[in-house]
């Protein structure tokens, strides 16, 4: 992206339909809160500043990536995305280039196709670039409105719609490239007059296209862009990363018996030949040898695992380091052990 692009994230809504206490950017996917994957997928673009917008839960939110190189916008009230970007301006015054704005909830998007966005967006000379795609079932998502020559005049929201905007299977990602002159700009002019009563982001598209400014739509992977609003959308979401994470370790020479029932959390690593039984779980950041076997069921979380070693059916083993050559019985319980 580079040094003049700014990313911001925007985290804080309270995802209500989560049914939790918990915000909806701190749930785990394959081990990860949502937040992580989409700073890690924001992190490979090497944006110039990322900036990520909290509010509900914010200092949860906070002291869980303290460690990330991220400056945090407070949005103490949470009226809408458009208004979680207002929070923003005073923090990019200074800053002239493109801002890419990302929700939290769409954790399985890749770092090529924000890049293919940031292309499109420059090489088309754009105001507002947003990614869109296309599902059999559009409901819950705002609708990509194009006029008969086929651009983009605005973005709908479901609960905003009617019966025939409804029934356009082009949705709105809420991934987006703005000129930031255009977007604060903007975002000036809209308003809460909705049947949520929210300030909208979208309603910068729609702003833009008035002033007769470039907006241009790409295309992206239904999947990849599936927002998570719910636990049965997480679920989904979870099965797509896990079968991705678990093909990427049988292409790097693991065995895995049983990918169905095998669960590989994203930090985890794991050396060549190393032999996994069905229903185990390799958690946080493991790190397996090279050659070991883990039999059916175990149970293994923040360990370090070395070479050739064998862990025995139903263990679980937590927090330790295995030596070389070493074994863990079956239905043995080891954890903390932190040796040599
Ligand atoms: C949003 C889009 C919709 C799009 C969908 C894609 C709007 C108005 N709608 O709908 O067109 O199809 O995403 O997944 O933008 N947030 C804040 N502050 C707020 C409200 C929300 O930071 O005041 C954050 C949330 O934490 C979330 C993101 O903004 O990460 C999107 O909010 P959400 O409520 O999930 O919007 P959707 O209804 O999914
Ligand atoms: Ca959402």
């Amino acid at each position: 992206m580079g040094k003049e692009t700014a990313a911001v994230i925007l985290a804080a809504g309270k995802g209500v339909r989560m049914v939790s206490r918990k915000a909806k950017a701190l749930h785990p996917l394959c081990g990860m809160p949502l937040l992580g994957h989409l700073l890690r997928t924001v992190s490979r673009c090497e944006p110039g500043r990322t900036l990520v917008v909290v509010g509900y839960q914010a200092d949860e939110v906070r002291a869980a990536f303290s460690d990330w190189e991220v400056e945090f916008v407070l949005q103490e009230e949470q009226r809408g995305t458009g208004h979680a970007l207002m929070q923003v301006e005073r923090y990019l015054a200074d800053h002239g280039g493109e801002i890419m704005v990302l929700p939290v909830d769409t954790p399985l998007l890749k770092p090529y196709t924000l890049q293919g966005l940031m292309r499109e967006h420059r090489e088309k000379g754009a105001a507002a670039s947003v990614l869109t795609s296309f599902r059999s079932d559009p409901s819950g998502y705002g609708r990509v409105i194009r006029r008969q020559d086929g651009s983009v005049e605005k973005i709908v929201e479901d609960k905003d719609a009617t019966a025939e905007q409804a029934a356009v299977k082009e949705i709105n990602a809420g991934v987006y490239c703005f000129a930031s002159s255009v977007l604060f700009s903007a975002l000036k002019e809209i308003k809460d007059d909705n049947v949520q009563k929210e300030l909208y982001l979208t309603d910068v598209i729609e702003e833009a296209t008035k002033r007769s400014e470039k907006v241009v739509a790409l295309e992206a992977d239904a999947e990849e862009v599936l927002g998570i609003n719910d636990r049965v959308e997480l679920a989904r979401a979870e099965k797509v990363l896990r079968e991705e994470i678990n093909r990427s370790w049988m292409l790097r020479g693991v065995t895995l018996i049983d990918p169905e029932t095998t669960y590989i959390d994203c930090e985890a690593q794991i050396g060549e030949d190393t032999v996994i039984h069905p229903g185990c779980h390799i958690g946080g950041t493991t790190v397996l040898g090279k050659g070991c076997t883990v039999m059916p069921g175990a149970v293994v979380t923040d360990s370090r695992v070395g070479q050739g070693a064998r862990l025995g059916p139903y263990c679980i083993v937590h927090g330790i380091c295995l030596p070389y050559g070493g074994e863990v019985g079956a239905f043995e319980t080891k954890k903390n052990a932190l040796q040599p």
